[in-house]
């Protein structure tokens, strides 16, 4: 299972990085403009340097053209800038196009606002490297994002597609989990919700009562 952090913030990329569990990361227009990055320069840019933090991981970068020229335009500039950019590309009918154009030249993509699994089917069959159901904004709307994440899995694994679910839109460390219970190839989460899985209050006590132990007899 991969672990990718869903974010355009330098200092949270390098510290995922350090900690040596990252698989790549992921962005969108949101999570740029975020960070205050704008101009075509600019955003170019940090996509670079984002390659380098995550030294070898999966960068996805989403164009924001939504017509099939367009994206294919966009997209091409975007995987020329690094081999690890991973062009991002909205569930959309030209997407699915762009998506079948890319993956026939040997270009990764990820099939991103994924809600259903319809939309599912399509982007695995167009080739998608990976496809990213956004699971917090469907809970967000009393729908439930893990039960897309299970049937995802049942369905790719039935017809043996090579197209990775990216869960995304992650809120929590729970989610994490549910997400790796539910067949997930790959997380993609905010910083806090990767480092909550460190926790376990019987840790604490447990590392606590060795050290005072060890003291005891070491002085
Ligand atoms: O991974 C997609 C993510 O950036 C969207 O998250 O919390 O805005 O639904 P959220």
């Amino acid at each position: 299972m991969k672990f990718f952090i869903d974010t355009a913030n330098l200092d949270q990329i390098k510290e995922a990085q350090d900690l040596g569990i990252l698989d790549g990361v992921t962005t969108n227009p949101s999570l740029m403009a975020k960070e205050g990055i704008k101009g075509d320069e600019n955003v170019k840019n940090h996509y670079k340097t984002i390659c380098q933090i995550a030294k070898g991981g999966e960068v996805s970068a989403e164009v924001i053209a939504t017509d099939f020229e367009g994206m294919i335009k966009e997209g091409e500039i975007l995987a020329a800038l690094n081999p690890q950019i991973v062009v991002k590309i909205p569930m959309i009918k030209d997407g699915i196009k762009a998506i079948k154009y890319f993956s026939d030249k040997g270009i990764k993509t990820n099939c991103t606002l994924v809600f259903s699994l319809g939309q599912a089917l399509l982007a695995a069959k167009a080739g998608a490297t990976f496809v990213s159901p956004f699971i917090g904004r469907l809970d967000d709307i009393s729908s439930d994002g893990v039960e897309l994440i299970h049937k995802m899995s049942e369905m790719y694994n039935f017809y043996a597609f090579d197209t990775q679910i990216l869960a995304a839109s992650i809120r929590s460390t729970q989610h994490i989990i549910q997400c790796a219970e539910a067949g997930a190839d790959v997380i993609t989460a905010p910083l806090d919700a990767i480092m909550g899985l460190l926790n376990h209050p019987l840790t604490d006590i447990g590392l606590a009562k060795f050290l005072a132990d060890h003291k005891k007899v070491n002085g």
